[in-house]
């Protein structure tokens, strides 16, 4: 009775497809998680509505050693596939915004749906179970689950990253790859906000609250989108798509209201009326307390009559060339994601099989593929989920 062709570790998105898509092959799959509920990154994920996939999905929108490595498995389950099988399940979704794609109603219906493909693949599912040893034997896995040896041929390791502890994220993926000599590539939190140095905290404290849209960018980020102050530091959109390509010491740039030229707008405000203040003017296209800010920090109180051009391009530069360094993350207690994982060379991209040692699979969060904000971590879960799941 302990014997099975596959055992999953980690009943969460990758694991519950992968074990359904094995299952429904014939395969007789176990899955094992120590929670004492399944899939709970899903049950909070999107605001409760899970954003359970991006329809503009493609290998650019994910971080890598290898941005070739995803290619294969997004192209082979798609999110025209996860959309038709949603469908199926007459699960209502809609479009909110850049292509993402969230239930009308909850997300504990695609929880629901992954567990009823699961039972139409006879899959065993075994919660608040320990995995406390994989040893290899032979052509065989022998794991001691729960006090008892259980074997299989495939051993599919789906236990996602280190993000949010307090969820029962553990770094198991990197330590069975570890025993078996495949190479983790240094995890890091993902998705993450930023905490700024004391004296800047304080100083932009007043402004928590305030929402802006922005362009901010480091290193090899770019992106439109808001951002948030907030009583920790700086958060929203756009700093948690920046925070994946930050690394401690660089510096992030800020272009507040990018679809606008700032300079200009102050310039022809002072031609129009020069007894006006350019916290009036900036306050027509900014938060009034952020205008406020900024021109305290330019000193330029006064009217702009008495403002020379050079000083309200200084001013104006400063809104949108705001140049900031992050004094850190919140880290992985609020991290949507985690950065690096099992190195995508030791593992075949069409199955997520190891090179090294047949029979045993990475997939989703565990891997060294991680998704920007907006769906496409889930579209990789489904996705590397499947590979695995038609493999193994
Ligand atoms: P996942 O974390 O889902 O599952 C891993 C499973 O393994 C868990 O059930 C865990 O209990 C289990 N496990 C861990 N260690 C174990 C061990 N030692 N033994 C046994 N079991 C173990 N993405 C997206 O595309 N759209 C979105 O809307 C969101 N929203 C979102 C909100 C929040 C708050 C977070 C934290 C994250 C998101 N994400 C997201 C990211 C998304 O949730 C994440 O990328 C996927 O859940 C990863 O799927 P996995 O199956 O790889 O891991």
């Amino acid at each position: 009775m302990n014997e099975f062709d596959v055992i999953v570790v980690g009943a969460g998105a990758a694991g519950l497809m992968c074990a359904a898509r094995a299952g429904q092959r014939g395969r007789k799959v176990l899955v094992i998680d120590h929670a004492r509920k399944p899939a709970e990154k899903i049950r909070i994920s999107g605001g409760g509505r899970c954003n359970f996939t991006n329809i503009g999905t493609g290998p650019g929108n994910f971080l890598s050693e290898n941005p070739h490595f995803a290619k294969s498995a997004l192209a082979r389950y798609t999110p025209a596939d996860f959309i038709a099988l949603v469908e199926r399940y007459g699960i209502a979704w809609h479009e909110k915004t850049l292509g993402q794609l969230f239930c009308d109603g909850s997300a504990r219906q695609i929880i629901d749906m992954l567990l009823d493909e699961c039972t139409a693949g006879g899959v065993e599912v075994r919660l608040e179970t320990a995995v406390s040893e994989i040893e290899h034997v032979g052509e065989r896995f022998r794991l001691s689950v729960g006090g008892r040896a259980v074997i299989a041929h495939s051993l599919v390791l789906a236990t996602g990253g280190k993000s949010i502890p307090k969820m029962g994220a553990t770094g198991f993926a990197y330590d069975v790859a570890a025993r078996f000599g495949i190479r983790v590539m240094e995890p890091r939190p993902g998705l993450v906000p930023f905490t700024l140095d004391p004296g800047l905290q304080a100083e932009l404290k007043p402004l928590s609250g305030i929402g802006v849209p922005v362009e901010m960018t480091c290193s090899a980020g770019r992106f439109r989108e808001a951002m948030l102050f907030t009583h920790r530091g700086l958060s929203g959109p756009a700093v948690l798509q920046t925070s994946s390509y930050w690394s401690p010491g660089e510096e992030v740039a800020v272009r507040i209201r990018p679809d606008i030229a700032l300079a200009e707008v102050l310039t022809a405000a002072k031609r129009k009326n020069g007894r006006q203040g350019a916290a009036g003017v900036l306050a027509n296209h900014l938060p009034k307390r952020l205008a406020q800010y900024f021109v305290e920090q330019a000193g330029l109180n006064g009217p702009l009559a008495d403002v020379s051009d050079k000083a309200l391009g200084r001013l104006a530069a400063s809104v949108q060339d705001w140049r900031f360094k992050p004094a850190g993350t919140e880290g992985y207690r609020t991290a949507e994601v985690t950065l690096g994982g099992i190195d995508t060379a030791a593992l075949s991209s069409r199955t997520m099989e190891a090179r090294s040692l047949p029979g045993l699979y990475f997939i989703g969060e565990c891997v060294d593929v991680t998704g920007w904000l907006g769906g496409y971590n889930f579209q990789w879960a489904w996705a590397s989920g499947v590979a695995a799941g038609d493999a193994a």
